[in-house]
């Protein structure tokens, strides 16, 4: 990009920067995206292998449900694992993993292929047929990767869901995705603990019914209820004759189901985003390839988990499709020591580090002695997402870790844009804080209310306008929700949630959600939930949840509890809600603080006015509360 003169904190990339980047001047992609949009996606498309070329590149005959590259037919399975292994990439390491004990595995193309063939017989062999969902349970280990490659070989649904949630969760989400089958570990190491997942999910089970198969991934080896007919360890079944067979990959169309992935909304029950072969692998492959720059030598390290939509993109899909090499860590950032990840990085020569802002917050706490006893030099990408990231912790991410060479790619997206949707490429000048310029070609505006785009540097409402590839396609079991949550507001755009700003350089700013959803430490989760999880409890009444700006989460929850009739509020019974929270839900969702009241602010029409419980903690005015019953 020519480097013209930008206003405020501005870093410019530097010459070895734009000498390395996969693009050098991002006018050749806006150009072409505005040229002809559709042109510029079929290109990209091209690059991978499809089996039947699309009729159409985008089809909005019944939008919103856009479809893309219809007619088309491929497999992304194919595409992140056979199109390599045909060429040299055939023996080149597409993973490597490391456990929190030290243990560590690393499997080229040819054998993770090999794997994931053989997977896939299980899975046929238990009646598993294309469309049907399966559900996947597991900490950060290579099967969670061969699980989801398995099923999208045959075309199945995966619907992963994240370890770290608990047994309510896991009984809604296999309720709601109807699976047959459950891929589960018996355990994954947190914190050199052990997180028992399969107990867990023996209990989801017993709550939700439609499981008739369970794959038992043995990663901590203590013993586990083994339910006899239904439960089956994946070692055991590996060695049956039915895996070692030819696994016909099934070729499916654009538009055919690869993944459901639960995330909160607005109001009620977590809701299943739907993503299909086609357009998200075109989506997740280019921006892997441009925006984190992954090269073919490249060691990417997105510290994710896969059970969010950033490890599905950028864990699993977008740098196989890019036949890099994954990195992948199973356990926390700070066990035994802080310097864990740095003395990973080093190890394995990472080259492409991509993380959340609060584990930058996290590190930044330890100061920079661990991360300076260790040689870095191999990093030459630093991404960030999930939440906006605070210039302090831009900069001392930039500096310390990047040692002041290395891009930091500050990357907007969510669950339903299944890609990048706002960042700079390496070679743009970066202003800390701001994820920078949408991807080429799409349309984003700040409005107000109305829809009216706001002024430079005012706050309004972020929305899409333009169709992209990995876009979501519809909410499983409930299409209506998926126009009535995104669609509707601004009719013809996207409605994404978040408030941002747009500075006098076009530069996105964006602030956080608008609605009722709260990003802690960048997970994602719905104050109904965690209020729903708090009243299946029988000394709770009615409870309301918000988020409080916090300084290393983001964002932190904070209760406000109506107890029932006659039971007293003690320090005990806090500690048991907490607990009783970190059980449903998962450990993630456990309030930072709880307080019992009396009474909620409500709106006439009964709605929990958060706003200004949130005022209250934060000892702020709550501004207009005319619509406040009393
Ligand atoms: O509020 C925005 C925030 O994360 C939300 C999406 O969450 P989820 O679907 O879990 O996906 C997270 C990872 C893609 C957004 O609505 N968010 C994500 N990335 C950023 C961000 N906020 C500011 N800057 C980002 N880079």
């Amino acid at each position: 990009m020519g480097q013209i003169e930008l206003t405020g904190d501005v870093y410019y990339p530097s010459p070895e920067t734009i000498a390395n980047a996969n693009l050098k001047d991002r006018s050749e992609f806006d150009k072409r995206a505005e040229q002809d949009y559709e042109g510029f996606w079929a290109d990209f498309a091209n690059e991978l292998d499809w089996f039947q070329k699309w009729d159409k590149v985008i089809d909005d005959s019944e939008k919103p449900f856009y479809k893309w590259f219809t007619g088309g037919r491929t497999n992304i399975s194919y595409n992140c694992l056979d199109r390599h292994v045909k060429t040299y990439r055939r023996n080149k390491l597409a993973l490597i993993w490391e456990g929190e004990d030290g243990e560590h595995r690393t499997m080229s193309y040819f054998r993770l292929h090999n794997d994931v063939c053989r997977f896939a017989n299980l899975l046929k062999s238990m009646a598993v047929k294309k469309g049907d969902r399966v559900t996947i349970y597991m900490g950060r280990t290579p099967e969670i990767i061969i699980a989801m490659l398995a099923c999208a070989r045959i075309g199945a649904v995966h619907s992963v869901v994240y370890g770290g949630f608990s047994v309510e969760s896991l009984t809604e989400r296999i309720e709601d995705s109807q699976s047959r089958v459950l891929i589960v570990a018996d355990g994954a190491y947190q914190r050199g603990k052990i997180v028992k997942l399969k107990d867990i999910a023996d209990e989801a089970l017993q709550r939700a019914g439609t499981v008739e198969h369970v794959i038992v991934v043995k990663r901590t080896g203590q013993d586990v209820y083994m339910e006899p007919g239904r439960d089956m360890w994946y070692h055991e079944l590996n060695k049956l004759p039915i895996a070692n067979q030819p696994c016909v990959v099934e070729e499916t169309s654009s538009e055919d189901p690869l993944f459901i992935l639960y995330t909160s909304g607005t109001t009620g029950k977590p809701k299943a985003i739907l993503h299909t072969h086609g357009g998200y692998m075109v989506g997740t492959y280019v921006t892997t390839k441009y925006y984190l720059d992954v090269q073919d030598a490249d060691r990417i390290w997105c510290t994710a988990d896969p059970g969010w939509i950033t490890g599905h993109s950028y864990i699993v899909y977008g740098p196989l499709l890019n036949g890099a090499t994954i990195f992948m860590y199973e356990g926390a950032p700070y066990h035994p020591y802080p310097n864990r990840w740095w003395q990973m990085i080093e190890k394995y020569g990472i080259n492409i580090l991509y993380t959340a802002p609060t584990a930058i917050r996290g590190f930044m706490r330890f100061g920079d002695s661990w991360a300076n006893r260790h040689d870095l030099s191999s990093l030459r990408i630093l991404g960030s997402v999930g939440e906006p990231i605070n210039p302090e912790a831009w900069k001392w991410y930039h500096r310390v870790i990047g040692r002041e060479r290395c891009p930091v790619i500050d990357t907007w997206w969510q669950t339903e844009t299944g890609m990048h949707m706002i960042s700079p490429f390496p070679t743009m000048p970066l202003k800390p804080g701001s994820g920078s310029l949408p991807f080429p070609g799409v349309k984003m505006e700040v409005v107000d209310e109305q829809g009216n785009p706001v002024k430079a540097n005012e706050e309004g409402y972020l929305i899409i306008k333009t169709p992209w590839p990995a876009m979501v396609r519809t909410i499983f079991n409930d299409p209506q929700r998926m126009v009535d949550q995104y669609w509707t507001k601004y009719p013809g755009a996207y409605m994404t949630g978040d408030s941002a700003k747009i500075d006098e350089d076009g530069y996105i700013w964006v602030i956080g959600r608008v609605d009722d959803v709260i990003k802690v430490s960048g997970y994602r989760l719905g104050t109904a939930e965690i209020e729903s999880a708090f009243v299946s409890h029988h000394a709770v009444a009615e409870a309301a949840a918000i988020g409080v700006p916090h300084e290393i989460k983001g964002n932190a929850i904070y209760a406000y509890i109506i107890l029932k009739q006659n039971l007293q509020p003690s320090d005990e019974l806090i500690e048991e809600l907490r607990k009783h929270i970190a059980h449903e839900v998962g450990p993630i969702a456990k309030p930072e603080h709880i307080e019992f009241v009396d009474k909620l602010p409500k709106t006439r029409s009964g709605k929990i006015m958060r706003r200004v419980l949130k005022a209250q903690a934060m000892g702020e005015d709550p501004g207009n509360i005319s619509t406040l019953e009393e």
